[in-house]
Parts: structure tokens; C-alpha cells; sequence
């Protein structure tokens, strides 16, 4: 196999089950212009957080990084009218362009962005809990704070995604010295021995290179 066929599978995948998509499409090329990086979720990943989400019956979804708003769209289309997306932003130049996009896309009633560091946001939300869907996708060294947070803020049931477990097979490199791959090999273990979540893991490989998610329910 080689990575060019499975960017084109990919690709091909998304034009037949995705599909044109204008707010989408704007969003990503305000991010683009903002001169922020190209690390939102795939295509056809946004629409498996869309799915899970309706899967769910999600009306209360937290998302711990916002970047562009590319992901929040995609589950804030998902919880439907009077739904709520609480969405964690650091960066306000990130917070203010997501902003402008959101509400582009029409969704803008239904997701808050919360700016500051999510470990010092995630306390102030309790009172917005319990979330039915939880996605995490920020600073890979804090993941283990964000899952413990996610099972606070969730209830029984909550889904729990997990973004970029895969970092090119080197999250079973035990020399990698690279602290987003040590992030994210924690955050996997707490999910297989912390008896607050069951979860699994999908590597995928398309337009984003070799990456995955890990999914899981709150026990
Ligand atoms: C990185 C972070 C992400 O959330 C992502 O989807 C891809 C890459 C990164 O920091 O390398
Ligand atoms: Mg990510």
C-alpha cells in the first residue's frame, strides 16, 4: 500500500459520502487565511463526529479545540435546534476566527466558545454538565487531564472521542522522546485501565496521513 493511493481513497471518499460543502469549504479557507495550520479533522472524520453525535442523541456536546471551527460546525449541525456546543479555545486570534465562521455557517446560536487553557476552563463548566458527546482534540500533552475532565463532565453513556492517537505508528516507539506521541500513548492506557471509560481505537490513514481516534463511552 502506499500513501498516495490511500490520500486518493480517501479523497474519493469524501466526494461520495461528504460531498461539496460551502460553509465547510469557508471555514477552512478563513483558517487557511488566518495562516493557521491545516490540522483540523478530515472530511470524513467531521462527519463521523456528526454521526456519533446523532447516533447518540448528543444535545450537549463539549469540544476541547476549537482552531478554525471546522469540527464544531460539523457536531453543531448535529445537536440540532435549542442543541449546545460548548467549545475550549487558547488562542483568541484561533477563538475569533472560528467565531466568524460558526456563525457563517448558521449554527452560530447553538456553540459558545470559551476562550483560555481548557485544564482552567474545563472546572468553570460543571454547571453546563453533563455532556453527551465529549471531543477532544488539543494539546496531546494534556490528554489524560482532558479524559478526566471528560468523565466528570459526562454521565453514563457519554461518548468520548479521542483525536490523532495513530502519530504515524510511533505511539509504540518507547524511545520517542516526542511529548505529543507520550501524550497520547498516556491518554491511551488511562482509557484501558481507568474502569470510568470502556474504549477502542480506529488508525486511520487518508488526507491527513497516518492517524486515528479512540472512542469511548462513559461507564
Ligand atoms: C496535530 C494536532 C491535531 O489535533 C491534529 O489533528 C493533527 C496534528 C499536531 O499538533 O501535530
Ligand atoms: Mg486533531
Amino acid at each position: 500500500p502506499n500513501l498516495a493511493n490511500w490520500r486518493a481513497a480517501d479523497d474519493y471518499l469524501s466526494e461520495t459520502l461528504v460531498g461539496h460543502d460551502p460553509a465547510l469549504e469557508a471555514a477552512l479557507a478563513a483558517q487557511q487565511a488566518a495562516g493557521m495550520p491545516a490540522i483540523e479533522v478530515a472530511p470524513v472524520s467531521g462527519k463521523l463526529l456528526n454521526l456519533l453525535a446523532r447516533i447518540a442523541g448528543a444535545r450537549r456536546v463539549l469540544e476541547i479545540g476549537t482552531l478554525g471551527g471546522y469540527s464544531t460546525i460539523w457536531m453543531a449541525r448535529a445537536v440540532g435546534d435549542g442543541g449546545r456546543v460548548v467549545t475550549i479555545e487558547a488562542e483568541p486570534d484561533n477563538a475569533a476566527v472560528a467565531r466568524a465562521s460558526i456563525d457563517a455557517a448558521g449554527v452560530g446560536e447553538r456553540v459558545e466558545i470559551r476562550l483560555g487553557r481548557a485544564a482552567e476552563v474545563l472546572p468553570a463548566l460543571e454547571d453546563d454538565a453533563p455532556f453527551d458527546l465529549i471531543f477532544i482534540d488539543a494539546d496531546k500533552e494534556s490528554n489524560t487531564i482532558y479524559l478526566d475532565w471528560a468523565a466528570r463532565l459526562g454521565r453514563p453513556g457519554s461518548v468520548i472521542v479521542l483525536d490523532n492517537i495513530g502519530r504515524d505508528g510511533d505511539i509504540v516507539d518507547p524511545a520517542s522522546a516526542d511529548s505529543m506521541v507520550v501524550g497520547t500513548r498516556e491518554a491511551l492506557e488511562m482509557l484501558g485501565r481507568d474502569p470510568r471509560f470502556d474504549a477502542t481505537a480506529l488508525q486511520t490513514v487518508g488526507v491527513k496521513g497516518w492517524d486515528g481516534v479512540a472512542i469511548a463511552v462513559v461507564v
